[in-house]
C-alpha cells in the first residue's frame, strides 16, 4: 500500500466516456471551471457541486467540462457515484491502471483504498504534506 506514494500516473491517463452531444451551456462551463479548483485564486483539491433536478443536464455539464480541460490534468478519471459499490468500482479501475502488478491480486477494497490514498498524494502538497506527517 505504502508504494501509492511512489507510482507516478502516466500523462494523458483517463476513462472519460465520450461526450454526447452538447449544446449550449457557455456560461455554465465557464462558471465551472473559475469554481473547480483550477481558476488562479483555487486549490488543485478542490471540489465544485452541480446541483439541479432530475435530468437537466448535470453529469453531462460536468463530462463537457472534463473533456474540455482534459489536456490539462495528468489523470482525468470519472468515477460513478450511483452507489458506494459503483464508487469503490471506478477507483478500483485506477488502481489497475495505475498499479496493475498489485491490484490485480487486491480486492474491490482494497483497490479503491489505494486509489483514495494515491489520489491524495497526488494532489498539490500531497506528497509533501505526507513527508512532514500530515
Ligand atoms: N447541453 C446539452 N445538450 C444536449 N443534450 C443534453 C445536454 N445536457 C444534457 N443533455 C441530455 O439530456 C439528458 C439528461 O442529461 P444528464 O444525464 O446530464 O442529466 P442529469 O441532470 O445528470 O440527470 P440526473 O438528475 O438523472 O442525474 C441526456 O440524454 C443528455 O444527453
Ligand atoms: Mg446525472
Amino acid at each position: 500500500m505504502n508504494s501509492a506514494r511512489d507510482v507516478q500516473a502516466p500523462p494523458g491517463l483517463t476513462n472519460l466516456p465520450p461526450l454526447p452531444l452538447f449544446l449550449g451551456r457557455a456560461d455554465a462551463l465557464d462558471h465551472l471551471h473559475g469554481t473547480s479548483g483550477e481558476g488562479p485564486e483555487q486549490r488543485a483539491s478542490g471540489a465544485t457541486v452541480i446541483h439541479g433536478l432530475g435530468g437537466v443536464g448535470k453529469s453531462t455539464l460536468a463530462l463537457a467540462h472534463a473533456h474540455r480541460h482534459l489536456r490539462d490534468h495528468t489523470v482525468v478519471w470519472w468515477i460513478t457515484a450511483a452507489s458506494s459499490a459503483h464508487i469503490e468500482r471506478s477507483l478500483g479501475e485506477l488502481a489497475l491502471h495505475l498499479f496493475p502488478a498489485w491490484a490485480g491480486s487486491a480486492s474491490a477494497e482494497e483497490r479503491a483504498a489505494w486509489a483514495t490514498t494515491w489520489r491524495a498524494l497526488s494532489l498539490p502538497g500531497g506528497r509533501s504534506a505526507e513527508s512532514r506527517g500530515l
